[in-house]
This record gives C-alpha cells, sequence and structure tokens, in this order.
C-alpha cells in the first residue's frame, strides 16, 4: 500500500459504493448543505489549476468547486505567457508550481505527460482535469451525477455517439458505466470506432441507437485531433451522425441528450437539440461544481477510496 495520498487518475478501481457516497455528498452540496471544510484555516489553502490543455468547463467549474469548498483556487495555463516558451518542460512546470506549497493540484495534460509520475514526484493529491485521449473522470462522474438526478443509473442504456477513439470522455465513461450496472453502446463511423472492445455493441444507424437508448451521449468530433476535418467531411458526418430536429419526437419525455461540450453546433447535434427540455447538457455543467466540491472536501478529508 503507497504512502501516497489518494489521487483521481482513473476511474478503474474507484468501487461503486464510493461512487455512490460521492454522489451523496454532491447532492448535499446541491443543497448548500455541505461544509466549507476548509474554510477554518487561518490562511487559505491553494489548490493549484495546471493547464497544458484549452479548457473552459473544468478549469471554471474547479474555481468555483474550490471556493464552495474554502479553498483559493490558482490557475497556470500553459502557453504564451508562461516559460513553456521557453521550453520549462511539463515535469519542471508542476513541481515548480508545488514549490509554492498548494494542497493538490488539477491537472489538464496531454497524452505525452505522465500524471502518475507527478504524483510520485509531489507528494500531492492528483485530480486528473482531462488526460490526453486517456480519460476524464471528473466529467464522466459528473455527467452520471446530474443523470442520477433524472433517473435510477442502475439498468440505464447509454449509447456514445461518434469520436470514440479521440474522446477522453468516452474512456472514463466505459469505466464507470460498468461499475454502475449500466449497459453501454456506440454508434459512429467504423474509423472512429477502432478503439472501442469487440464486447460492447454496436449500431451502424442513428436511429436504431436512439430506439434502443435511454440516453444518447453525442461526442465532441474532435476536429483539432484528426488530420483531415474538412467542413464536406464534417458535413458528411452530421448528416449520418448529427442530432436534428427528426430525432426530438424519439426522445419523448424518456430519453435524455447528453454532451460533454464543447459542442461543434450544426455537427454533432443541432440549436434546437442543444436547447430542447430533454437536453441534460447545461444541467451537467452546473453539477460539475457541486460533484466536483464533494471529491475535493473527500479527497483532501482522507475521505476518498
Ligand atoms: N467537457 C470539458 O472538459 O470541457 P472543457 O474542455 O471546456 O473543460
Amino acid at each position: 500500500m503507497s504512502n501516497l495520498p489518494r489521487s483521481l487518475l482513473d476511474l478503474k478501481s474507484v468501487p461503486a459504493p464510493a461512487i455512490e457516497k460521492l454522489f451523496s455528498l454532491s447532492r448535499k452540496a446541491k443543497k448548500g448543505e455541505l461544509a466549507r471544510a476548509f474554510a477554518d484555516s487561518s490562511v487559505s489553502p491553494i489548490i493549484s489549476l495546471i493547464f497544458f490543455e484549452p479548457s473552459t468547463r473544468t478549469q471554471q467549474s474547479f474555481t468555483y468547486a474550490a471556493h464552495r469548498a474554502g479553498l483559493t483556487p490558482v490557475t497556470f495555463e500553459a502557453g504564451k505567457t508562461s516559460s513553456t516558451v521557453k521550453g520549462e518542460s511539463f515535469l519542471d512546470t508542476c513541481l515548480n508550481v508545488t514549490a509554492l506549497g498548494p494542497v493538490a493540484l488539477v491537472v489538464r495534460a496531454g497524452d505525452e505527460h505522465d500524471l502518475e509520475e507527478l504524483r510520485v514526484r509531489t507528494g500531492l493529491p492528483i485530480i486528473n482535469g482531462g488526460w490526453g485521449r486517456r480519460g476524464h473522470p471528473t466529467q464522466a462522474l459528473l455527467d452520471f451525477f446530474a443523470l442520477s438526478e433524472h433517473r435510477p443509473l442502475k439498468g440505464t442504456r447509454i449509447c456514445y455517439l461518434g469520436d470514440i477513439d479521440h474522446s477522453r470522455v468516452a474512456s472514463s465513461h466505459f469505466e464507470l458505466a460498468a461499475s454502475l450496472g449500466m449497459e453501454s453502446a456506440v454508434c459512429g463511423p467504423e474509423e472512429l470506432l477502432q478503439t472501442v472492445s469487440p464486447q460492447v455493441r454496436r449500431f451502424g444507424r442513428l436511429e436504431e441507437a436512439i430506439e434502443w437508448a435511454d440516453v444518447v451521449m453525442a461526442l465532441r468530433y474532435q476536429v483539432e485531433r484528426h488530420e483531415s476535418s474538412d467542413s464536406e467531411r464534417l458535413q458528411g458526418y452530421a448528416r449520418q451522425y448529427g442530432l436534428n430536429d427528426r430525432h426530438l419526437p424519439m426522445f419523448g419525455s424518456e430519453k435524455y441528450i447528453m454532451h460533454p461540450g464543447p459542442v461543434n453546433h450544426g455537427v454533432e447535434l443541432t440549436s434546437t437539440v442543444y436547447f430542447h427540455r430533454q437536453s441534460l447538457i447545461l444541467r451537467q455543467v452546473q453539477h460539475g461544481v457541486w460533484l466536483r466540491q464533494a471529491l475535493i472536501t473527500a479527497l483532501l478529508s482522507g475521505d476518498w477510496p
């Protein structure tokens, strides 16, 4: 057993009861009943948010969550105004930030970065805030927390649409859906489903997928990770796999539409779908703050598995 503090790098070894406990704490946060755990310190402890890839939701959400937990968030963004332009490495950057004295790190990193090494070298709790294509555990947690406010998760059929191969969100969703007793399927162009296990159900036609599913999770077509994403290709994708007005009657009042964001309007889904009453897209974002507040509180209180 390691003496290192608890971290959240993936969801593989997190047991279902721990998830249930986290959701229960998140519900307390939602009701405003979760104490600001770290607000009594004479100096407000700092949580460092280190972003080596762009972010809106995750960066903002952790900032709000940290304040709600009584911590002070300080954000580092790699890029033009940092010494990464002088060639300073990911590890050196994180070790220098660690030397400033934060109590934990939230890190968004690329596939080429090593969060496991970071955990060992810093001795700090590390929260994966999106790691290349490997995973985005807090996104999966907040998605299922938001969904759990609308329907029981066990037995839910969820179909992931589109660019599975480039999606860190899908990686974490597959891990979490299995441990929560949910059934997963995929639908999308074969060339974007190359990494999907043969055991996972596949749908060739979007209408069949919607018919089968309780929840359709459209994934962002990751333009920046494709060699070629011209507008003709995107339009072809939208015609076959994009959710639009024609599909909305199929959702009735029982099926839900999700998307982790950011959305390419008119590609993965149209704006009418985005704003439809069965769309949970903005509720996912809203529930992320409560989930992340609960996670930070549990992790730093030693109450995380
Ligand atoms: N869903 C998500 O991770 O969004 P950001 O990249 O904006 O953080």
